[in-house]
């Protein structure tokens, strides 16, 4: 029997980038009070709602340490990772080291990545299919600026960041088949800026990003894929951005470094797969 929620077929992801936050005192402070405040969460529900934290590189240890103590499962995921297992590549750190800590999450193609840091959909894509092959899960992050989408090409952007980014068809599609390759849609204007897309804005987004999908992976991998929204998304906006038929959860930044919005948002994924 199928027992995902009429209106969530594919579940709810609740994901939150800490980006560079979060200190040793901070990151303790942060799960025990999420812990206490989503004790209410119902462990069975976790095959629909899931919640993963992504923390900076040196509090992963620590955070994966804290996440076990929750009763309600909690993923801990990398910021960023080199798609080569091991080598002579300073300053970085690879898949084997993440899972050395329970950790087997990451996150891929952040725009502060591609802005500050080089990230290239040619990079992106090392890592994508790189990390699927090592059993991974993929937060895979696209999205236009506000000069693309003002010359209207957002679609053009999402097309060529998101083919560029995937492995071709055939190699790597395990990884969309079985759930482990998320996407994030993060439209650049509104990351970290209060500007959150309007729902309308971001259903039509994600239905091009599943037409994509369709197109080069075929039905079924369209149908699993979850896609997530980011941008300012807040408690306040939750709602209305989770009932869109295409958002399949929120990728978070500032809402989620306090535990209590952080705990709102998954409270609003909860709400929502219960519908
Ligand atoms: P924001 O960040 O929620 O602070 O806008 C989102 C993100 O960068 O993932």
């Amino acid at each position: 029997m199928n027992t995902h929620s009429r209106k969530k077929p594919r579940g709810v992801l609740i994901a939150g980038n800490w980006k560079m936050n979060h200190g040793v005192a901070e990151t303790e402070g942060f799960f025990s009070e999420f812990i206490k405040a989503t004790s209410n969460l119902n462990k069975s529900d976790s095959s629909e709602l899931g919640v993963c934290v992504i923390p900076p590189l040196l509090r992963l240890e620590q955070a994966s340490g804290l996440a076990k103590k929750s009763p309600f499962p909690i993923a801990v995921a990398a910021q960023n990772v080199h798609w080569e297992k091991k080598g002579a590549f300073t300053g970085e750190i690879s898949g084997p080291m993440l899972k050395e800590l329970g950790v087997d999450w990451a996150l891929v193609g952040h725009s502060e990545r591609r802005q500050f840091f080089g990230e290239t959909d040619e990079t992106a894509r090392k890592r994508t299919e790189s990390l699927l092959e090592q059993g991974f899960r993929v937060i895979l992050c696209i999205g236009e600026s506000r000069a693309e989408r003002e010359a209207n090409k957002t679609t053009e952007i999402l097309t060529r960041q998101l083919l560029g980014a995937l492995p071709a068809a055939g190699q790597g599609a395990a990884g969309f088949l079985d759930g482990r390759l998320v996407l994030a849609y993060e439209p650049v204007w509104a990351i970290g800026t209060g500007l959150t897309a309007s729902p309308e804005q971001a259903e039509e987004a994600h239905q091009v990003i599943r037409k994509l999908l369709w197109d080069r992976f075929g039905l079924e991998a369209a149908a699993r894929t979850q896609i997530l929204y980011g941008g300012s998304a807040t408690p306040e906006n939750a709602d209305a951005l989770l009932s869109c038929a295409n958002v399949d959860g929120l990728l978070v930044g500032g809402a989620s470094l306090k535990a209590e919005s952080f705990a709102k948002l998954v409270a609003a994924g909860a709400k929502v797969i219960a519908l």
